[in-house]
């Protein structure tokens, strides 16, 4: 499948309660590049294999929590027409100028229906990796702590997954990869969709706490790249989650723990190929220990309460 429309997850702006700390902890725990400061304040991260500028914004604020959730969409034109097709669908958007954001150009901001602020964008300036384009080396040298390939995916609560879910399918155009059902065999409890070929880019989980954040996830290369992720956590004696682990849904393996603000952030691998001709896979109310946590095939209730 050609990638066109809404490409990728490109940024998210996260809220920490204390700033200095923060950056500590994402450059040297989190292993990602700091790209510098704003006029407000905000400090900006890129992962060392993304080549936009940055795709993490952190700013302090005195709660935790996620701010807004920004897709990358092919090009100009294609951020017209999904402006476009927003508001035709009943949906409001606003502008944010080019500049607001370093290195970034116009947004459309828009609220989803289980509260979440989402930003479509489609310019951004390419700062590449430091390996070039021209016959390239194969790893980036010098990596530290944790050191994900890229931002991943979110997974974010509210009790509107319904209306979320189809704004996603039916404006935004991705596609429902997995779903898990509640006791009703009907309704979803939570969602999978994909605007690409990963497993997934974005995760619902109905939840009466709107606009909540449950994890933002980076992306690693190897099942070995993970257990080296939780030597790191241990190491800096991060606080844990659950992992390291495999997941039914997706099929990835993972370890859940928390920035020093208590943002749950992910470390994940793997997850299958998807391509839009695969039938949605539907997980039942009582299958969802195994669908989550693929091993114990159990739940743990710090998972499933806390979020920010
Ligand atoms: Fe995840």
């Amino acid at each position: 499948m050609a990638i066109s429309g809404v490409m990728r997850p490109g940024h998210c702006q996260l809220r920490v309660l204390n700033l200095d700390e923060s950056v500590k902890f994402y450059t040297e725990v989190m292993g990602l590049k700091h790209m510098g400061f704003d006029a407000q304040g905000r400090a900006y991260f890129k992962c060392l294999d993304e080549l936009d500028h940055h795709s993490l914004i952190l700013r302090q604020a005195d709660k935790a929590g996620m701010d807004f959730y920004a897709f990358k969409v092919r090009d100009k034109a294609t951020l017209e027409q999904l402006d476009a097709d927003l508001r035709a669908y009943g949906v409001a958007t606003e502008r944010i100028p080019a500049g607001e954001m370093l290195e970034t150009g116009e947004r459309v901001r828009f609220t989803s229906p289980t509260g979440h602020v989402f930003e479509l964008y489609a310019e951004k300036t390419m700062v590449g990796n430091g390996l070039g384009f021209e016959a390239p080396e194969a790893i980036i040298d010098g990596r530290r702590g944790i050191s994900p390939i890229r931002l991943d995916h979110w997974q974010i609560h509210g009790p509107d997954l319904d209306g979320s879910r189809d704004l996603f399918v039916k404006v935004l155009g991705f596609s429902l990869v997995e779903r898990i059902k509640a006791e009703d065999g009907v309704t979803d409890v939570a969602v999978w969709l994909s605007c690409s070929t990963k497993a997934h880019d974005i995760a619902f989980v109905r939840d009466e706490r709107a606009n909540t954040l449950h994890h933002a996830s980076y992306l690693l290369g190897t099942w070995e790249q993970v257990l080296k992720a939780a030597d790191i956590i241990t190491i800096h004696r991060v606080s844990m989650d659950i992992g390291p682990l495999r997941h039914g849904i997706t099929r990835g393996t993972t370890i859940y723990a928390f920035d020093p603000s208590g943002n749950r952030f992910e470390t994940f691998c793997g997850g299958y190929d998807f391509y839009p001709d695969m039938p949605v896979i539907t997980w039942p109310f009582e299958e969802m220990g195994r669908a989550v946590f693929y091993h114990t095939r159990q739940l743990n209730e710090r998972f499933l309460t806390v979020v920010t």
